[in-house]
């Protein structure tokens, strides 16, 4: 370490004084060291202690008075503390050492064996782990970032194409529709030209050419969904399934009122709804399918459950998972837009369950 290497802060959580001199004098005698060395005696010093000041790395007695040590660690790292925290104690147990490091200790060292070679380089080390994982988790943030907002565009480009393709090719294929019956009219079947398709099959054409784009513009986006709620949008698509899938059983629970899905939830939820419903009767194989929307304390709950045959999912809940479909990705990216949390539920014979919960009255990226 060089002379203007910044100063590394250490926490100390410790009741025994003589400890803490012991460590500060270890900390002391490791050659070209700059640190500042905090110390508090208890797990709630600790607390208040980093909700004013950051440190670099914690170091926690296992045996702090009445202080279950694997506990106080499990509450620091619930708390403000971002630092990585190395486990000290007085004699090594396996056992423990697993524990710690299983509740997210960076190290576990036994006090009678520290000198300053070892506690230098376990606290270098924990350093760069922190600093490693802190790249990776704000990595991992932007991704998530970028990801939502792909989603969003792709909505706002599917809601423009819809208004498009309703606004001007459905309002002129509908003229130019009408225009073909009132000539077909005038000429009262006369003069047709003895060749080629007659007018009664291109109207027909046109007819279902217009049937068609307005299929399109309703998948794109939903009208039901502006005009009548998401209560009548969900009825709506379940009612479609239901008629295309006509084997299986769509039961449906809704315990909301319109009111309680904020307004940039609604889509999401639609969204979600289709793809469940079509993965369920494409690959399930099941008879009844189970749908319920529902509040619970400040919770919007969704789940979607079937009781066909399942699948694997450690297959594909990878983000990265290139092979499998888009499916249930988008769920999962779409749920968390709005801040909620998504969960797959399934084994191979054992049916599929699909939940999406989101916390209501935040959201994250929702401008409600
Ligand atoms: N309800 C279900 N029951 C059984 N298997 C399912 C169910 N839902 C999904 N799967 C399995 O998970 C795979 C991935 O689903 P996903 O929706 O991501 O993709 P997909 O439906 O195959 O394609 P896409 O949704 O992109 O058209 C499916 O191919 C299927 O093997
Ligand atoms: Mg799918």
């Amino acid at each position: 370490m060089k002379t203007d290497d910044p100063i590394i802060r250490i926490l100390l959580i410790e009741d025994d004084e003589d400890d803490y001199v012991i460590i500060r004098d270890i900390l002391s005698d490791i050659p070209k060291w700059r640190f500042q060395l905090d110390w508090v005696s208890s797990a709630h010093q600790a607390k208040e202690h980093l909700l004013s000041m950051d440190c670099d790395v914690c170091l926690l007695d296992y045996r702090l008075d009445n202080e279950d040590g694997i506990e106080v660690l499990k509450t620091l790292k619930k708390s403000e503390c971002k630092a990585p925290i190395i486990m000290l104690t007085g004699y090594g147990d396996h056992e423990i050492d697993m524990e710690a490091m299983k509740a997210g200790a960076a190290d576990y060292l036994e006090k009678g064996n520290l000198e300053p070679r070892v506690l230098e380089r376990s606290i270098r080390y924990a350093m760069d782990r922190a600093r490693a994982l802190n790249v990776i988790q704000k990595s991992e943030r932007g991704l998530r970032e970028l990801s939502s907002r792909l989603v969003e565009a792709q909505e706002r480009e599917r809601m423009r194409l819809a208004k498009e393709l309703h606004d001007s090719i459905g309002a002129n294929l509908a003229a130019i529709k009408y225009m073909l019956e009132a000539k077909q009219l005038q000429m009262g079947g006369e003069n047709e030209p003895p060749e080629g398709p007659t007018l009664e099959k291109i109207t027909d054409l046109l007819r279902e050419t217009i049937v068609e784009s307005q299929r399109i513009a309703t998948n794109l986006r939903p009208s039901i969904l502006d005009d009548m709620g998401i209560l009548a949008a969900i009825q709506w698509v379940v009612r479609k399934s239901q008629e295309v899938y006509s084997s299986i059983h769509i039961e449906t629970e809704i315990k909301i009122m319109e009111e309680d899905v904020p307004e940039s939830l609604k889509i999401i939820i639609l969204r979600i709804i289709q793809e469940a419903l079509n993965n369920a009767a494409k690959h399930s194989e099941a008879d009844t399918i189970h749908l319920s929307l529902e509040k619970d304390g400040g919770f919007l709950t969704l789940l979607v459950k079937d009781n066909g045959k399942g699948f694997h999912p450690e297959r594909l809940q990878t983000r990265n998972n290139l092979s499998g479909g888009m499916g249930l990705q988008g769920m999962r990216e779409r749920a968390e837009l709005y801040g909620g949390i998504f969960q797959i539920d399934t084994a191979e014979g054992k049916g599929c369950a699909l939940k999406a919960k989101w916390p209501l009255g935040k959201s994250v990226s929702g401008s409600d």
